[in-house]
C-alpha cells in the first residue's frame, strides 16, 4: 500500500486556488520519469554539493520540497541515515518513483505528501511541527509562485533551522549565445531563472530574523542559497 499522502481536500487554500499545478507536472513528468535522473545528471549541477553541506545531526527533520525522483533523498538517506526525512511534490508519478526507489535500496521510506510547495503544512503533510532544514533543488524555478514557496518554507523553520536552495542562477558569467540557447531550452518546459529569489530570502531575513547567503557556481549557470533563522 502506498504511504502518500495527498494535500486535496477543500479546506485547503493552496490547493484550490492552484487546481492546475498537479496535473501539469503529473503530464510533463509522466513520461519523462525513467530518463529522469540519467539526463538531469549533467546538467543539474550542485545538488552533491547541498547535500555535503547539510551536516545534519542525528533526528533532525529535513523535508525536501520538489523531490521529484528521490534522487537527493536517497542520497541524503545514505550520507545521514540518522535523519527524518519527508519528500513533498505535486506529481504523484514523482512520488511513486521515490517510494519504489526507496523500496528497491532497502532504505527506510521517507514521508511523501503530493502538495503544492506554496501551500506547504508539515503538520498537516508530515506530523511534525517544523523542520530542521527544508530543501529547494532545482524546484523553485519551475513554480509558479516562488517566493510564496519560500515564505511558506521559511515559516515551517524550527528556531536555528536552514533553507537549502540549488537551482538555475542567472548564467551571466557563460558566453551569450550559449546563456541564451540554454534559457530558450529551459523555457520549454516552463523553467526560469528566478532573480526575485535572493531579495526575497533576504526580506525573510529582516522579518523573521536570520542569515542569508549566496554562493555561484560555473560561472554564473547555477547559484546556491541558503537562509538560516536564528
Ligand atoms: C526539475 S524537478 C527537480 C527534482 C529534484 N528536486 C532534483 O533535484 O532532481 C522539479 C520538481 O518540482 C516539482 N514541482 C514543480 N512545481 C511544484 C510545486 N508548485 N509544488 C510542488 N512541487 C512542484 C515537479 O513535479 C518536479 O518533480
Amino acid at each position: 500500500m502506498s504511504g502518500i499522502v495527498t494535500a486535496d481536500s477543500e479546506d485547503r487554500p493552496d490547493i484550490r486556488d492552484r487546481p492546475d499545478i498537479q496535473d501539469r507536472m503529473e503530464r510533463m513528468y509522466r513520461p519523462q520519469r525513467l530518463i529522469y535522473d540519467l539526463t538531469r545528471k549533467y546538467y543539474l549541477f550542485g545538488r552533491d554539493r547541498l547535500i555535503a553541506e547539510l551536516a545534519l545531526l542525528p533526528g533532525d527533520r529535513v523535508i525536501d520540497i520538489g523531490c521529484g525522483t528521490g534522487r537527493n533523498l536517497e542520497a541524503i538517506a545514505r550520507r545521514y541515515p540518522e535523519a527524518r526525512l519527508f519528500g513533498l511534490d505535486a506529481a504523484a508519478v514523482m512520488l511513486a518513483t521515490t517510494e519504489k526507489r526507496f523500496g528497491k535500496a532497502g532504505l527506510a521510506a521517507p514521508g511523501l505528501a503530493r502538495a503544492s510547495a506554496e501551500g506547504l503544512d508539515p503538520g498537516e503533510l508530515f506530523g511534525i511541527e517544523a523542520a530542521d532544514h527544508i530543501i529547494f533543488s532545482y524546484s523553485l524555478s519551475m513554480m509558479d509562485d516562488p517566493v510564496q514557496a519560500l515564505e511558506r518554507a521559511a515559516a515551517s523553520l524550527a528556531p536555528g533551522g536552514r533553507l537549502h536552495i540549488v537551482d538555475f542562477g542567472p548564467m551571466d558569467g557563460l558566453p551569450q549565445p550559449l546563456a541564451r540557447a540554454m534559457r530558450a531550452w529551459l523555457a520549454r518546459f516552463a523553467v526560469h531563472h528566478r532573480p526575485e529569489l535572493a531579495p526575497a530570502l533576504r526580506q525573510i531575513a529582516q522579518i523573521r530574523g536570520g542569515t542569508t547567503s549566496r554562493t555561484r557556481l560555473s560561472f554564473g549557470y547555477a547559484e546556491i542559497l541558503r537562509f538560516r533563522r536564528t
